[in-house]
């Protein structure tokens, strides 16, 4: 994964643990009421409160790969990769099993500097099969467009009726003749 340098302090990325669990929190109070709260405040409050709690990432952390940013030590960002059907969650209308960036989040105070697009290109690079799965809530145009201009394309919505859509985006990684 390796340094870089990003207006002149060393960004690292590196693989997430367990002793990261305080740092994620703390990265999703930062990131998740100013991206969500101007599509529906009560979403945003509902995943800090049910999914960046730490018996939450414990049990991602056993199912899923974590990759973290750190910037002067500290964490500014996450990304994880894993599949569906080891998700606690239930996907009705999935047939077969999917590989999923469940998270890529990046802390205000340093989004725009490349962290996501990296921390993107690592996930890529540790999927087993041909395509990356994402959801991205209906409404947050900034990541949506994010990932269109990194070559994922829309796939279905789906909806529950009381919250915002889930937006399934797919990337073809091209790698059909492994
Ligand atoms: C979307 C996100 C992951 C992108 O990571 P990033 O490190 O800010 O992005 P990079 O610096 O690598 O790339 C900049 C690109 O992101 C876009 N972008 C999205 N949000 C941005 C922001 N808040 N500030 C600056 N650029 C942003 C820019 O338009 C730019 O796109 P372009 O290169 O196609 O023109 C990050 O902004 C983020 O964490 N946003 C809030 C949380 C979120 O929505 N996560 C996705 C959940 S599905």
């Amino acid at each position: 994964m390796g340094d870089s340098a990003v207006a002149g302090s060393a960004v690292r990325l590196r693989p997430g643990t367990a002793a990261d669990i305080p740092a994620f929190r703390a990265l999703g109070e930062a990131v998740v009421p100013v991206t969500y709260g101007p599509i529906d405040a009560a979403y945003a409050q509902r995943m800090l409160d049910e999914w960046w709690i730490p018996e939450v990432f414990e049990k991602s952390l056993e199912r899923n790969t974590h990759l973290v940013a750190e910037r002067d030590g500290q964490v500014v960002a996450l990304a994880n990769l894993g599949r569906l059907a080891r998700s606690y969650r239930e996907f009705p209308h999935v047939t077969g099993d999917r590989e999923v960036m469940w998270k890529l989040y990046v802390h205000p105070d340093h989004q725009g500097l490349g962290i996501g697009s990296r921390l993107l290109a690592e996930v890529e690079a540790l999927v087993e099969g041909d395509e990356l799965w994402l959801e991205v809530v209906d409404g947050n145009d900034q990541a949506y467009d994010f990932y269109l201009a990194r070559g994922f394309v829309e796939v279905e919505r789906v909806s529950d009726g009381r919250w915002p859509d889930d937006v399934w985006l797919r990337k073809s990684l091209g790698r059909t003749e492994r």
